[in-house]
């Protein structure tokens, strides 16, 4: 196998997104358009991959970190300038090279590697990734001659009435014989309609000369979408959403409908999982079997195990357990631990804390910066006073604890095992093992007073 290289196309300013976040940091379920094709890339064997990036190309660096190299265009003057920008790293190498643009995250690992072959096998000097499209507004054209072989692309901009009448449009995505791309470059003018240098220029310079380029036709016009302004990337998001959602079904999990089920590409979930409409899963959540998520749930981040139900609730950054039931209603916020058949109920918000092995907050509570143990009970409106304006502070519970309803423990303060808190206490002071903690006003009855006060008004 010969020398494989890639260079990514992500450094245009793209204008018609109209937005301050650099166009192929825009994500497609949950994960930047360009971060897509580097992983797609990456399944394939290449020797490198180079991003070019420009404007605000610091925060590109960031999201792709080791996962690439990266050279700078300092001036966005056209793709075959961007492409220009990898002769250094790039240029005295014999080899593929795979362009493909950072704005197309539709495009498969498969799809690269058909398109690959085809070019080695074929031994031509490149092969262009070419598609059908219903509506090529916007695209570059294929110009084929009468022989049906490749002769040119023209771009949209550039095309006369005839040439707009073609269907078949260019990827963006192409294979070249490395060095005879970079020499072909220096031959590209910018005397076109938009003033630029176009890499797609580079195929009439090979065909002129009688070099060997061929095109790769997908039959999935969908796959090639370049993502342009918002309208295609709801469209990408669209695609993207079905493809992931299609692939959890497919290995045994039920969506009851997935056109409103939200699942971020790098989310794993277990068979006989059942998600409800609504549901929102994203970033590096894994979620077991047996599961029943939703409707209407928030979960990111999370790692959740087998056969346990979480309902119209929000969750973020956390782990739980199995058999663990939470909501409706509940905010389980970062750095939270709940352990197996524990159970979190309505109007709940839960924050850095351990809930132990089946503990119970069924009501109206709010944990925060607790550590609380087994077979624990927080009655309705008990809450953790964890913040005293400056600091926060631990509050520990340890095992068999009941906490009566509508307390306040004002942490830093420890609840020991089996210990007895009564209803309505506002405790300040730690409660020993067993104990019976009341910390409220005793009541007094004041017999015939309401009725003496009824009379008088
Ligand atoms: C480009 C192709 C078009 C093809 C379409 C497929 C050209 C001239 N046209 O058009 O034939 O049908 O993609 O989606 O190549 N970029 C740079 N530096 C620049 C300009 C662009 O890095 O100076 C990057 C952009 O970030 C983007 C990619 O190159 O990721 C393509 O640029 P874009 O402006 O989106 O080109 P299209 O108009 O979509
Ligand atoms: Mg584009």
């Amino acid at each position: 196998m010969s020398n494989r290289f890639a260079v990514i196309l992500a450094a245009g300013q793209g204008t018609r997104m109209k937005s301050n976040l650099y166009k192929v940091l825009h994500p497609v379920c949950g994960k930047p358009m360009v971060e897509h094709v580097v992983d797609n890339i990456s399944k394939l064997q290449v020797n490198e991959i180079v991003t070019v990036v420009g404007f605000g190309a610091e925060i590109v660096r960031q999201h792709l970190g080791g996962k690439s190299s990266f050279v700078i265009q300092e001036e966005q003057l056209g793709t075959a300038h961007a492409v220009m920008q990898a002769k250094e790293a790039l240029g005295d190498q014999k080899g593929t090279t795979l362009v493909i643009c950072g704005d197309t995250p539709l495009i498969t690992s498969e799809t690269m590697s058909a398109l690959i072959k085809q070019h080695e096998e074929t031994g031509a000097k490149a092969t262009i990734l070419t598609a059908i499209a219903e509506n090529p507004n916007g695209y570059g054209r294929i110009i084929r001659n009468s022989d049906g072989a490749v002769e040119r692309i023209i771009e949209h901009k550039d095309a006369n009435e005839e040439e707009l009448c073609i269907h078949e449009i260019n990827a963006g995505t192409y294979c070249f014989d490395n060095e005879t791309l970079f020499e072909a470059l220096e031959n590209v003018t910018n005397e076109n309609t938009q003033g630029e240098y176009y890499l797609p220029d580079v195929i009439a310079i090979l065909t002129a000369k009688n070099e060997l380029v061929t095109a790769f036709q997908t039959d999935d016009f969908e796959e090639t979408l370049g993502v342009n302004d918002r309208v295609a990337l709801s469209e990408a998001e669209r695609i993207m959403r079905k493809r992931i959602n299609e692939g959890h079904m497919r290995n045994g999990v039920t969506l009851i409908d997935p056109a409103n089920t939200y699942i971020d590409q790098d989310v794993m979930i277990g068979q006989d999982t059942v998600i409800f409409p609504g549901s929102c899963i994203s970033g590096k959540t894994m979620i077991g079997e047996g599961c029943e998520i939703g409707p209407n749930t928030e979960i990111s981040n999370c790692e959740i195990s087998h056969n346990t139900k979480i309902c119209q609730s929000a969750v973020y950054d956390s782990v739980i357990g199995a058999n663990v039931k939470i909501g409706p209603f509940a905010h389980i916020r970062p750095e939270t631990t709940i352990d197996d058949e524990a159970k979190i109920g309505n109007f709940v918000e839960i924050k850095k804390s351990k809930f132990g092995k089946g503990s119970k907050a069924s009501h109206l509570s709010y944990i925060g910066d607790a550590d609380i143990g087994k077979d624990v009970n927080i009655g309705c409106g008990s809450i953790t006073v964890n913040y005293d304006g400056q600091n926060k502070h631990l509050t520990k519970i340890e095992d068999s604890v009941f906490v009566g309803c509508n307390s306040n423990l004002v942490a830093p303060v420890t609840i020991q095992k089996g210990s007895y808190i009564a209803a309505g206490s506002t405790i300040t002071d730690d409660v020993p093992k067993d104990a019976l903690a009341i910390a409220r006003a005793r009541q007094v009855n004041k017999e015939n007073y309401a009725k003496k006060l009824n009379s008088t008004n």
